[in-house]
């Protein structure tokens, strides 16, 4: 008899405002996964948190619409109940391997990892703690700062900080244009480009629509900005660079640029920038991998000022998945074409799973002494 198929239970939607390109990917992945090794379960979790089945997730992808599906869907389901969103989860009792195909908040910021974690699976991508900075603008600029990955300088602000952080001052600490955005986001919602005082308080007023952490930052004059993907576990590798060169005229790599109207924007993959700072963006990525403690798969995004200076602008643990998206591209034009990148991913997930399964939770099991240490020995570890 031929060995049991690998289950892989794919998830995708969510409520960010990347449900759609989530969608996108999470179809290009499940066409892309090879049927004669590995069954495929879809979950779509709709834009209110309710997590539909495969049967009607199947729909959403062969094309019925979706707000039709997900009314059928939740009609008689008692909301009552807290665990009513997750009622689907019982079709998931067979699954080995969690596939989180969704983008921004509730895919990329610990919260369904959280959840793998509950059911004990393996699982695709970065784990919980590690999902929750890199999804903070704030926090990971703080351990790059630690760590000495060169960054913008910026202020953070809260409704209860914001007086005490005027546009002049910022100004004289960051420069008279200064970008603002929320700490908790993604698909350049909420960012805005300020250069005067009637400018800042708007976006700090629109940016506090999104989160109530929001930071202030220096501009860099970026002519382009450029990508590096990162695959692996605590040892990993970087691809050759991507750029993201938006049109002329246009002030940055906005929402419009991203989802309303592309067609401007022009991806130079790979792309050749001089061999140094090919490898400095590349260390940096690497080295961001490891101080964000990062698993499987992240794209690190960043800024190149006119004399050649990287920034590291933001990581994406979950990046967009599409055949045209860069994560997948980077690696194709590195060597790894699509399907083979996706069976790596899901070979990381379970060697992370088995190495952590490894792991001594229990301290009573290694004797009171050690209680407290935290340090096990190899003779432990066995
Ligand atoms: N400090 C900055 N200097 C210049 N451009 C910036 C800066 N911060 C953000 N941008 C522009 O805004 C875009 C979105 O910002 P980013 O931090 O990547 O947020 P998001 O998570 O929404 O993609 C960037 O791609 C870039 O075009
Ligand atoms: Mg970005």
């Amino acid at each position: 008899m031929a060995d049991k198929k690998l289950h892989i239970a794919l998830l995708f939607g969510g409520n960010s405002s990347e449900h759609d390109v989530s969608k996108r990917s999470a179809h290009t992945v499940y066409d892309a996964l090879d049927k004669d090794k590995y069954e495929v379960s879809v979950f779509m979790f709709t834009k209110d948190g309710f997590l539909l089945g495969n049967e009607d997730s199947m729909k959403i992808f062969n094309g019925a619409v979706e707000d039709e599906v997900v009314a059928e869907a939740i009609k008689d389901v008692d909301f009552s109940n807290p665990l009513a969103n997750l009622q689907n989860l019982s079709e998931v009792k067979d699954v080995d391997l969690f596939y989180p195909v969704i983008h921004g908040n509730m895919g990329e910021d610990g919260t369904v990892q959280g959840l793998f974690r509950l059911l004990n699976k393996p699982y695709i991508g970065s784990g919980i703690a590690s999902s929750g900075v890199s999804f903070d603008k704030d926090l990971t600029k703080q351990l790059l700062t630690l760590h000495g990955i060169r960054n913008t300088k910026y202020v953070v602000v809260t409704p209860e900080t914001r007086a005490d952080h005027p546009y002049e001052k910022c100004a004289a600490k960051l420069g008279e244009t200064l970008f603002i955005k929320p700490a908790r986001q993604g698909s350049s919602v909420g960012i805005h480009k300020v250069a005067n005082k009637e400018e800042f308080e708007a976006a700090l007023d629109d940016a506090f629509r999104y989160d109530y952490k929001v930071l202030i930052e220096e501009t860099i004059n970026s002519p382009r900005e450029v990508e590096c993907s990162v695959l692996g576990n605590r040892e990993a590798k970087a691809s050759k660079l991507g750029a993201v060169v938006v049109p002329e005229g246009d002030d940055f790599y906005d929402y419009n640029n991203k989802f309303v109207d592309a067609s401007g924007v022009v991806f130079e993959i790979p792309v050749e920038l001089p061999e140094d700072l090919t490898k400095e963006i590349q260390q940096m990525s690497l080295d961001a991998f490891r101080v964000l403690d990062n698993r499987g798969m992240a794209r690190m995004d960043f800024l190149v000022d006119e004399n050649n200076v990287p920034y590291f602008g933001e990581v994406n643990t979950l990046p967009g998945f599409t055949n045209i998206s860069l994560y997948p591209q980077l690696w194709a034009v590195s060597g790894i074409n699509y399907k083979a990148l996706i069976d790596e991913l899901i070979r990381l997930a379970i060697a992370e799973f088995d190495d952590n399964a490894k792991l001594h939770y229990d301290f009573q099991e290694l004797g009171s002494e050690k209680l407290g240490t935290g340090l096990l020995t190899d003779e432990d570890k066995k």
